[in-house]
C-alpha cells in the first residue's frame, strides 16, 4: 500500500520567532499565515522492507531531523515498520522559501493515513510543529493561526475560516552566496535581542488587529501589520546579544526601497520576510501583475512568482 500527501506551504504574516520549549517547538507567540496555492509538497510513503528511505526530489538524501521525526512519530504513535518516504517539492528551488513547512506538513498527513489513522487536523498539526514549527500551520487553507499554547497538547494550529479576498503575495527571489543562519539557530539569537520581550509584548497586540482586519477583508491593515511584524523580527537579529547578523543582502533592501515608493505612488504594496533574504510582497492579485513588472524593471535579473492564497492538505 502507499499513501500520497499533498500539502502547501505557508508565510507567516505574525511571526514565529522564538522556542520557550525547544524539544517540543512551543513557540514563545502565536503566529498566524496565509497558505499559498503555487508551493507545494507532494510526499508518498509505502513500506520499506530494510530500513526507512528518503528521496528527495528525485535523489536519495539523508536528512537526520527527517530521521528523528519518524522515530517520534515512532513514540507518538505507536512503533511501524521502516518506510520509503518520496518526496517532490514544488517550491522553486534556491528560493530560499521554507519548504519545511509543506515538507513537515505533507510527511505527517502521508505517514498517519499509510497506518491506518484518522486524525483531526488538529492532532496532525501538534504532530507537525515536532518536525518544523511553521508546519503545523500548513494543514489549512487560506489564513491558518497557531496557538503558542503552554504544553505539547495546547500548541497546535487551526483554521481561521476567514472570509475569502483577492490576496497575492509577490515573492522576490534574492540570490545569496552567504550560508544562511538556520530558524533555529536565529531564534536562538535573537532571544537575546534587549528588546525580545517587548517584541513578544507587541506581537499580542499585532495579532488581535490581524485578527480584526483580516475578518474586515482590509488588505492595507492586513500588509501594514505584517510588515511593521516582520521588520521587528528582523531588528532582533540585529540587536541580539550574542552573535547579531542579518539575513539582508543589499538587494534585500533595494526591494524594500522600492516596496515603499510603490507605496507612495498608492499601490499596496507591504514586505515580509522570514530566515532569509527574500522579500515577499502582500499586495491583491488586482494590482500584483504591476507590481511584478515595476521590480522586473529596476531589477532585470530578479526571480519574480505571484502566489495567491491556496488550500489544506490533501490526498491522492
Ligand atoms: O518552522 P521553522 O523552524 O522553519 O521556522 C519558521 C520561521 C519563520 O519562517 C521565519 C516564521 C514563521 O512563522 O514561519
Amino acid at each position: 500500500m502507499t499513501t500520497t500527501a499533498t500539502a502547501h506551504t505557508n508565510i507567516a504574516l505574525i511571526k514565529y520567532w522564538g522556542k520557550k520549549d525547544p524539544i517540543f517547538n512551543l513557540p514563545t507567540t502565536s503566529s498566524l499565515s496565509l497558505t499559498l496555492n503555487e508551493f507545494y509538497t507532494q510526499t508518498t510513503v509505502s513500506v520499506n522492507p530494510l530500513a526507512d528511505e528518503l528521496i528527495i526530489n528525485g535523489q536519495a538524501f539523508d536528512s537526520t531531523r527527517t530521521h528523528h521525526f519518524l522515530d517520534m512519530l515512532r513514540d507518538q504513535l505507536g512503533d511501524f515498520a521502516p518506510l520509503t518516504v518520496t518526496s517532490e517539492n514544488h517550491v522553486p528551488t534556491g528560493a530560499g522559501l521554507a519548504s519545511s513547512a509543506s515538507a513537515f506538513a505533507a510527511l505527517t498527513g502521508a505517514v498517519t493515513r499509510e497506518l491506518g489513522l484518522d486524525l483531526s487536523l488538529a492532532e496532525l498539526s501538534r504532530l507537525a510543529r515536532r518536525g518544523s514549527g511553521s508546519a503545523s500551520r500548513s494543514f489549512y487553507g487560506h489564513f491558518a493561526i497557531w496557538h503558542e499554547g503552554h504544553d505539547d497538547v495546547s500548541s497546535f494550529a487551526e483554521s481561521l475560516n476567514a472570509p475569502a479576498m483577492p490576496i497575492a503575495l509577490v515573492v522576490a527571489e534574492v540570490s545569496t552566496a552567504t550560508k544562511k543562519v538556520g530558524s533555529t539557530e536565529g531564534m536562538r539569537r535573537a532571544a537575546t535581542s534587549p528588546d525580545y520581550d517587548t517584541w513578544v509584548k507587541n506581537s499580542k497586540v499585532q495579532l488581535k488587529d490581524m485578527l480584526a482586519a483580516i475578518q474586515a477583508s482590509d488588505l492595507e491593515k492586513i500588509g501594514t501589520i505584517a510588515e511593521a511584524n516582520a521588520l521587528a523580527m528582523h531588528d532582533l537579529n540585529l540587536t541580539a546579544r550574542d552573535a547579531p547578523f542579518t539575513y539582508f543582502t543589499p538587494e534585500t533592501t533595494q526591494i524594500l526601497t522600492l516596496v515603499a515608493d510603490m507605496r507612495r505612488q498608492g499601490l499596496l504594496a507591504y514586505a515580509t520576510l522570514d530566515a532569509g533574504p527574500n522579500v515577499k510582497i502582500i499586495t491583491s492579485q488586482a494590482q500584483a501583475p504591476g507590481i511584478v513588472a515595476q521590480l522586473q524593471a529596476a531589477l532585470p535579473a530578479l526571480h519574480l512568482e505571484i502566489a495567491t492564497s491556496g488550500a489544506g492538505i490533501h490526498y491522492d
